[in-house]
C-alpha cells in the first residue's frame, strides 16, 4: 500500500504527466494489463451492436413504435447496451458540450483544482483524477469531472461557456432518457410512466461526468476505467472522435464503435434489480489509446436519492418469481458501491435477497 500512496500524492493530472516529454512508458503505479484474447470481433455478427431508432419512439406510427418497444426486450435481456439513434439532440450541442469540457480540462492545474472537493457522491461536482486516490490500488489514466444536474441544476464556473451548454445538454439529454423509460417499462408490459413514477423520477439523480484520457505510451499496460457496472438506471454517454469504450457481451469485451451522433446507452444497477434480474446492468470499461486524447461524457439517471429501490411487485407476480435482491434506498446503495470496502467489485452480492 504505502509505495503506491507515496507516489500518487504528486500526481495533479494524468494530462501533465501524459504531457512530460520523458516520458516513455506506464510508471509501475499506473500498471494494468489488458489480455486482448478476451477481445470480441467486431466483424462476428454475434458482436453486431443493437441500434434502436429513437425518432419511432417518439414520431412513428403505434405499430413502428411497438416494434421497437419489442426489440427492447431482447436488447435489454442480452446486452442491457444499445446505440440510440435519430434522438434528436443536436449533434452541434453534442460537439459544443464535448469542446466546453474540453475547455476545462484544458485549464491549469491549479484553477481545476478549485473543483476539488470531498468523497460524498452528491457534492455539487467534483474534479479528480484516477477513481479515488485514498483507495486505488492501480492509477487510472484518466481525469474527470462530475456534475449533479438535476434535480437542481449546478455548473462548473469556468470555462465561461459551460453553464449554458451544460444547461441545454443536460436538459435534452434527460428527455432522450426518460423516453427510453417509458419504452423500456412498455416493454416490461407496465404502463409508459411505471419506471418513472417508482423510481420518483421527477426529483431523479442526474449527473453530467466527464472523462479526460490522454494518449498513453502503452495502452496495453493501462486502463482509463476498469470493468464496473453504473449505478443508476440508464447512462448516455457520447465522446469525441477517439474509440475506448468496451462493453462486455457473450464473456467478451467489444469495443463500440458507432455513428458518431449516435448516444451509447447502457442499463445500470437500478434497472437490473427493479427487474428482478430480468435486464441486465452492463459490464463495461475505458480502455486508452496512443494516438489522440479521447474525451467522454456520461450522462447517468437514477431515481431520486431518497427512492427505496426493489424489484417491482407487479413484475413479480407477472412472473411468478421470488424477489432476487433486497430494497434498498438508493443513496444508500451509492455509497455502499463506492466505499473502500467495495471498491470495483460488484455491489449485487451484498443485496442478494
Ligand atoms: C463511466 C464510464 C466509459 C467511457 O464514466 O462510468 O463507464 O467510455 N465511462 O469513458
Ligand atoms: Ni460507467
Amino acid at each position: 500500500m504505502a509505495p503506491v500512496a507515496t507516489q500518487t500524492m504528486d500526481v495533479k493530472s494524468i494530462k501533465s504527466l501524459a504531457e512530460s516529454p520523458a516520458l516513455s512508458s506506464v510508471p509501475s503505479a499506473y500498471a494494468f494489463n489488458i489480455n486482448s484474447n478476451d477481445e470480441a470481433d467486431p466483424n462476428d455478427p454475434e458482436f453486431a451492436i443493437p441500434i434502436v431508432d429513437m425518432s419511432l419512439l417518439t414520431s412513428g406510427s403505434p405499430d413502428q413504435r411497438s416494434k421497437i418497444v419489442h426489440n427492447l426486450i431482447k436488447i435489454c435481456q442480452e446486452w442491457g447496451f444499445f446505440i440510440a439513434i435519430n434522438h434528436g439532440v443536436p449533434e452541434s450541442l453534442m460537439k459544443g458540450m464535448i469542446d466546453a469540457c474540453h475547455g476545462f480540462f484544458s485549464l491549469p492545474d491549479e484553477e481545476k483544482e478549485e473543483f476539488k472537493s470531498g468523497n460524498d457522491v452528491l457534492e455539487m461536482f467534483k474534479y479528480g483524477t484516477s477513481y479515488n486516490l485514498a483507495l486505488d490500488k492501480v492509477l487510472l489514466w484518466r481525469d474527470f469531472f462530475k456534475v449533479r444536474v438535476h434535480p437542481e441544476f449546478y455548473s462548473l464556473y469556468k470555462p465561461a461557456c459551460f453553464s449554458e451548454v451544460s444547461m441545454e445538454f443536460s436538459k435534452r439529454t434527460r428527455e432522450v432518457a426518460l423516453e427510453i423509460t417509458r419504452a423500456i417499462s412498455e416493454s416490461l408490459g407496465l404502463e409508459p410512466n411505471y419506471i418513472h413514477d417508482a423510481m420518483n423520477m421527477d426529483r431523479g439523480l442526474q449527473m453530467l461526468a466527464a472523462n479526460y484520457y490522454p494518449p498513453c505510451p502503452q495502452p496495453e499496460h493501462a486502463i482509463g476505467i476498469p470493468h464496473h457496472t453504473d449505478h443508476g438506471l440508464v447512462t448516455l454517454l457520447i465522446q469525441n472522435e477517439m474509440n475506448g469504450l468496451q462493453v462486455e457481451h457473450n464473456g467478451k469485451w467489444l469495443t463500440v464503435n458507432g455513428p458518431a451522433n449516435g448516444f451509447f446507452v447502457n442499463l445500470a444497477d437500478q434497472m437490473q434489480i427493479l427487474t428482478n434480474g430480468k435486464y441486465k446492468s452492463v459490464m463495461h470499461r475505458a480502455t486508452v489509446n496512443s494516438k489522440a486524447t479521447r474525451i467522454s461524457i456520461a450522462i447517468p439517471h437514477g431515481p431520486s436519492v431518497d427512492t427505496l429501490i426493489a424489484p417491482a411487485p407487479e413484475l413479480l407476480e407477472k412472473e411468478g418469481q421470488a424477489p432476487k435482491y433486497i430494497g434498498m434506498n438508493y443513496k444508500e446503495y451509492i455509497q455502499l458501491q463506492q466505499s473502500g470496502k467495495n471498491y470495483m467489485k460488484s455491489t449485487f452480492d451484498h443485496i442478494l435477497a
